[in-house]
């Protein structure tokens, strides 16, 4: 277990709180199987309702860690962000996410698969993938477009755009913009209002909803594959090693 990952259990409510605030919240493969782990664990557990997941300091999180992207995934073993989103998209207790500043990449296509999204209202939306010389994962090239339609969905991927807190619920990726300080109380009341709840509804509910998602596993593995293949492409390295080095890439040199 990550020790960047709190995990909290009260009143039937288990809160995921990403906590490397020196690094933004990177989530490292540590991280990933962390959270994983507390998710699965949360869906056989009966003394957790509701699920939720919440940031620290400015950041809900950064994204993947580039120094674990360019190691690559752990030797023989499936890619722990890969087996973390297939996860969370296939969990049956609702979660709510808090996203207090900055949510970058997975920071952004995870909320894709939370219930409820709430947000404080200095934070920021960015899926910069194409920036990395990468592409979308966690089915975002399946759910974005069908939650925010193709020409905004265009923005953010293709664009690689960061958009704020009223923009993102203005697009339909958030229930609601609060003061930041208000953001825990919000989601706390949100969560404790989902366990109070007839537990075996609300999973069917959710199980009902989720069911027009039909093609995400799929669409997961289709991105998996080309993803795998781009991490390790020229322009791919050439953005991760030029933002470690703290200089702007230059993607020119490649066709
Ligand atoms: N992976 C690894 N380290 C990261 C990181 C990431 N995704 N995001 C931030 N960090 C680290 C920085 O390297 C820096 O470390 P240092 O203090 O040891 O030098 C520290 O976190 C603070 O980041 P910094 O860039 O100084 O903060 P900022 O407020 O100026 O910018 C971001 C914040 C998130 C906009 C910027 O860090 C960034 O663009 N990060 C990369 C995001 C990304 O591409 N994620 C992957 C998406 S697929």
């Amino acid at each position: 277990m990550s020790e960047c990952i709190i995990r909290e259990i009260s009143d039937g409510v288990l809160n995921l709180r990403m906590a490397r605030a020196e690094k933004k919240n990177a989530l490292t493969f540590a991280m990933y199987d962390a959270l994983s782990d507390a998710l699965l664990g949360a869906d056989e557990n009966r003394a957790v309702r509701a699920i939720t997941i919440t940031g620290s300091e400015d950041s809900f999180t950064s994204g993947n860690d580039l120094q674990d992207f360019l190691k690559g995934a752990p030797e023989g073993r499936e890619s722990p962000a890969f087996r973390f989103v297939r996860t969370i998209a296939n969990v049956s207790k609702p979660i709510v996410a808090g996203v207090n500043g900055l949510a970058v990449g997975v920071g952004v296509t995870m909320l894709l698969h939370c219930d409820l999204v709430y947000a404080a209202a200095g934070a920021t939306f960015q899926v910069p993938f194409v920036n990395l010389g990468l592409i979308t994962e966690a089915a975002s090239s399946l759910l974005l477009p069908r939650l925010v339609g193709h020409q905004r969905a265009a923005e953010l991927l293709l664009l690689g755009e960061r958009i704020d807190a009223a923009t993102a619920r203005e697009f339909g990726l958030v229930n609601a913009v609060v003061p930041a300080a208000d953001l825990a109380g919000l989601v706390r009341d949100k969560a404790l209002a989902l366990a109070a709840k007839p537990a075996g509804s609300v999973r069917l509910i959710k199980g009902l909803l989720k069911r027009p998602a039909a093609g995400v596993p799929e669409r997961m593995q289709e991105e998996a594959a080309i993803f795998q293949e781009q991490l390790r492409s020229p322009e791919a390295r050439e953005a991760m090693t030029a933002f470690m080095e703290r200089r702007k890439p230059d993607f020119a040199r490649f066709p």
